[in-house]
């Protein structure tokens, strides 16, 4: 089987359901997720990990779902857990991740999340500033313990991905300077309660193309050699995560528009890994990595439903159910996300937005669109919504996040309900 998601007889299925079957079962907007997608994406990026021989830790990045089952998925085989909140750390704890495989980054953690992360023990703190780490060496000297810590470089890479999800240039907040990381390893290495246990660089998120993680891999062997020279020796090499997915034409078929890519070709997420291993596999270090995205975007779907068409001067809109809420990337990235009637139909295309209900001019799914005619009551789904979704979602205009379903072949799950105007904080 090629992919979880797929359209049999002009209808798009999850597994073995039709989604429209899920969708008026447990109502619209609806988060659908494949557990078999889940286990497949994370297979592919973890046996080369497995085949090399080499000593790793795959963590899964959290914040792309946190939902509890899906992270119980991961937990399950054996994944570790890459977290950015105490929050994140509560979560990962309570769904399984072993706690010597948990690392926690993040340019902005507080000495309660440093001393909560230090009491459970965990793998790792990746860091991103001299400040941070004397902070932390700080708050461990106190509690008489050794904080294990990897400080992040900024290698100054474009990853050739959209700006606000760009991380290793020298203009994002993320890492330390390639100026500075000398002298930080340095000082670091002179506070006697940190322990400094890897170098990490994590350069973006959506990088379509293996280039950028040689480069920074290249990068990190240059720098392990003057480390070296200067008695700092290093066991765990993180590059991060950041391969990146399909949006455009995730399915194809003979009532769907296609639409130009500006990528001519994807690597597939085990090339990443293999490529990575290649460079490294000369050293005598552990590799961690992070995926996120590209375990569990393109297993999941958001279905919706219109609730009216209309026709302004010069766009038409289609005005639905579901919008920024619930899923925030097109408004805030102005990301694509391919958008599949439920039921198929050759009713011809036109071109229309495809917007929410939000009080925001910015609250749509998909701008300036090639799709069959849709019309009130008819339903359909945003692909590729299983990274930062429903994580990203927000309670804006009062409106309640939808409800999560899993499915697993012909068993389906519901894993989170549709929160209920009562659970509103105000
Ligand atoms: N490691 C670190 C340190 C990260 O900051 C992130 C993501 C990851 C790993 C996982 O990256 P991934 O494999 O998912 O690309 N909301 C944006 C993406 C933000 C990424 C944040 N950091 C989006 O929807 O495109």
């Amino acid at each position: 089987m090629m992919h979880h998601f797929y359209i049999k007889d002009n209808r798009l299925y999850a597994e073995n359901f039709p989604v429209e079957e899920l969708a008026k079962e447990y109502g619209t907007p609806l988060y659908i997720y494949s557990k078999n997608q889940i286990l497949k994406n994370y297979r592919e990026i973890n046996q080369p990990l497995v085949n090399s021989r080499l000593d790793f830790l795959n963590c899964y990045a959290i914040k792309a779902n946190s939902n509890p089952e899906i992270l119980k998925i991961l937990s399950e085989e054996g994944a570790g857990a890459e977290i950015a909140s105490g929050g994140e750390l509560y979560l990962a704890l309570k769904f399984g991740y072993l706690r010597n495989k948990i690392t926690y980054t993040g340019v902005g953690k507080t000495d309660e999340e440093i001393k909560y992360a230090l009491k459970e023990n965990i793998f790792n703190f990746t860091v991103e500033s001299l400040q941070e780490i004397k902070v932390i060496s700080g708050i461990a000297h106190s509690m008489s313990l050794i904080a294990r810590i990897s400080i992040r470089v900024n290698p100054d890479i474009n990853a050739n991905t959209h700006p606000y999800i760009t991380t290793g240039m020298k203009e994002n907040k993320f890492g330390i300077d390639s100026k500075e990381i000398l002298n930080v390893f340095a000082e670091a290495n002179k506070l006697p309660s940190i322990d400094i246990i890897g170098i990490h660089s994590h350069i973006g998120s959506q990088i379509t193309e293996v280039e950028p993680y040689i480069e920074a891999v290249e990068y990190i062997e240059g720098l392990l050699k003057k480390l070296e020279s200067m008695g700092i020796n290093i066991r765990y090499i993180n590059f991060g995560g950041g391969f990146g997915v399909r949006y455009k034409n995730m399915l194809r078929h003979r009532y769907i528009s296609i639409e130009e890519d500006e990528n001519e070709s994807y690597a597939e997420p085990g090339d990443y890994v293999q490529a990575v291993i290649k460079l490294l596999s000369g050293y005598e270090k552990k590799i961690v990595i992070e995926p996120g995205r590209s375990l569990v975007a393109n297993a999941g779907i958001l279905a919706g439903k219109v609730l009216y068409t209309k026709q302004g001067e010069t766009k038409k809109f289609i005005i639905t159910d579901t919008g920024m809420n619930d899923l925030m990337r097109p408004c805030l990235y102005n990301a694509y996300h391919q958008v599949i009637p439920l039921e198929l139909k050759d009713t011809g295309y036109e071109t229309a937005d495809v917007v929410g209900p939000v009080c925001e001019t910015a609250d749509f799914l998909a701008t300036g669109r090639k799709l069959q005619k849709l019309e009130r009551g008819d339903m359909f789904a945003v692909m590729t919504a299983g990274a930062y979704g429903y994580s990203l979602s927000s309670n804006y205009n009062a409106r309640l996040r939808p409800a999560e379903v899993l499915v697993d072949g012909d068993k389906v799950q519901l894993i989170r309900e549709r929160e209920k105007v009562e659970e509103l904080h105000y």
